[in-house]
């Protein structure tokens, strides 16, 4: 067994291994992430050379296209989405292995077509029985999907055929679970990969690293030296036409149950014993386990919900979202999120969480901030009439890096303080650019490495957490009672009061 300070940089990964031949097998490939960023990312890790010269990609999905056409659709979203073509022969090597299979999710002859098709891409690309199914299809396939798959015996051999489910994995608790015994009862959990891209992110896994290979701040880390923690998730793109999704999902199941849980857990959790998946997976789902709204009896107190009015981003006016195509004009469901979060064990009891995530708001950025405690005796006058705490902030994206805000004396005679900020910047250091974090999550499950995906009893409890929540914001409301905010802005004002009534304010970004 590794242990995590032994070898901190191998965090979840076996990156520089180069997986055995394969054939990736997308269902839903007609659509967008395919095209947009799926296969323009493998392309780049195929140019890198970090991907086996066999490697195969077989879409499916109901249209009837050729394996040209298919090919030529790709090759538009390689121009257009990733980093160029580079040398045609090196495209047309790559295309030899891109082929098409039109079929029915629900119709077993779909499934005998592509199992033939497989086994003939086995005879004459070497790809030696391995496959790795990627449903990105609607997520009331995804149990459909796989019994039929597991019928087909196409996932009978736990070693080399391997699932990648979309989120989101359910819509609540109870939904989750039995997806969970749907697929548990076709696959092994080793076969099963529940993908979030932003455990993909280089500096998501970085909070690992940085936590765990540094000697000084993991001392720090708790309710001795902690006030609290904030997580922001902003997004300034508004419904992007995914209003038959998005009308049933709204930013809490969206993003908050995945995307920002995971940034949660990677923050509150305890250090596991090793790199191991499940040793990782294991203290991911027990943070989980302890954490619980602030206020469960009265959810206005550990919860507010928004949705975005017309406004102005960037010079353009936008509309609110009950005008956006397709979405319903008296629509009640919440496109921003702000929920404080408790943790009962001994690290962080009394420490509130703060998440906040939504759409249409001023900027693209997302941020963990750890505020830490004011000292017990200020003896200084600050520039600011107030001393400004500690705060430590990770930036996940944009602008990748680290900042440390601290007091320091402002030049002149006078002993008075004023907050600065050192900054630690990713492209500075590195310059390069990050691999994408769907090629990068695929590449691990070809390796069979599950530390970047999500456990069945994970998921499992990051839904039961929320679940007082969605029952309070699924119940049918008056459309007037959602609190609106303009685009362009942070939020409604009642998210600023959520803070504000422990006297607290949300970081300004
Ligand atoms: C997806 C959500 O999972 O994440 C989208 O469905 C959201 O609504 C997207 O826009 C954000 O991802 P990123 O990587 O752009 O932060």
């Amino acid at each position: 067994m590794v242990s995590l300070l032994e070898n901190p940089l191998r965090v979840g990964l076996q990156q520089d291994r180069i997986p055995e031949p394969q054939i990736l097998v997308i269902f839903g490939a007609s659509g967008d992430l395919t095209q947009r960023k799926i296969v323009p990312a493998i392309y780049q890790m195929r140019r890198e050379r970090r991907l086996p010269p066999e490697l195969t990609i077989v879409g499916v999905a109901r249209r009837e296209w050729s394996h040209d056409f298919f090919r030529e659709h790709l090759r538009e979203g390689v121009e257009e989405f990733g980093n160029g073509l580079g040398h045609e022969a090196i495209w047309n090597d790559f295309a030899r292995g891109l082929f098409y299979c039109p079929g029915d999710i629900d119709n077993p002859a779909s499934y005998q077509a592509l199992k033939t098709l497989l086994a003939e891409i086995d005879e004459t690309r070497g790809t030696k029985g391995n496959r790795v199914f990627y449903l990105s299809v609607a997520p009331r396939f995804f149990g459909e999907a796989t019994q039929q798959l597991g019928a087909a015996g196409m996932l009978d051999d736990p070693d080399k055929q391997r699932l990648i489910i979309e989120k989101p994995f359910g819509k609540d608790l109870s939904s989750a679970r039995v997806l969970n015994r749907v697929v548990q009862d076709v696959c092994d959990e080793r076969q099963i990969y529940r993908i979030d891209h932003y455990l993909g992110k280089e500096t998501v896994q970085n909070l690992m690293v940085f936590r765990f290979a540094n000697a000084i701040f993991e001392p720090l880390w708790n309710r001795q030296f902690v006030d609290h923690v904030q997580i922001t998730v902003a997004e300034t793109v508004g419904l992007e036409g995914r209003a038959g999704y998005y009308e049933t999902a709204g930013a809490l199941r969206d993003m908050v149950q995945n995307h920002l849980m995971q940034l949660f857990c990677l923050t509150a959790m305890e250090a596991p014993n090793s790199l191991d998946a499940d040793a990782i997976r294991n203290e991911k789902t027990k943070v989980l386990q302890a954490t619980r709204l602030a206020d469960i009896d009265d959810i206005s107190q550990s919860a507010v919900r928004g949705q975005y009015s017309g406004g102005w981003m960037k010079g353009q006016s936008v509309p609110g979202y009950r005008e956006e195509e397709g979405a319903n004009p008296s629509s009640t469901v919440q496109t921003f999120s702000a929920i404080k979060l408790e943790i009962d064990n001994w690290r962080w009891k009394g420490v509130p969480f703060y998440m906040r995530t939504g759409k249409r708001m001023p900027k693209k950025v997302s941020e963990i901030s750890i505020h830490f405690k004011d000292v017990p005796h200020l003896m200084f006058q600050s520039a600011a009439q107030q001393m400004n705490h500690n705060v430590l902030a990770l930036r996940i994206q944009p602008d990748e890096g680290i900042s440390m805000r601290f007091e320091v004396k402002t030049p002149g005679n006078s002993l008075r303080t004023r907050s600065v900020d050192m900054d630690f910047r990713y492209d500075a250091a590195f310059g390069q650019a990050n691999t994408d974090a769907y090629a990068r999550l695929i590449v691990d499950c070809m390796l069979a490495d599950q530390t970047l995906f999500t456990r069945g009893d994970e998921v499992e409890a990051s839904w039961r957490l929320l679940t007082p929540l969605l029952e309070a914001w699924d119940a049918p409301a008056d459309p007037k009672a959602i609190p609106l905010y303009e685009a362009g802005t942070w939020g409604p004002m009642e998210a600023e009061f959520l803070l504000n009534k422990d006297g607290r304010r949300w970081r300004r970004l």
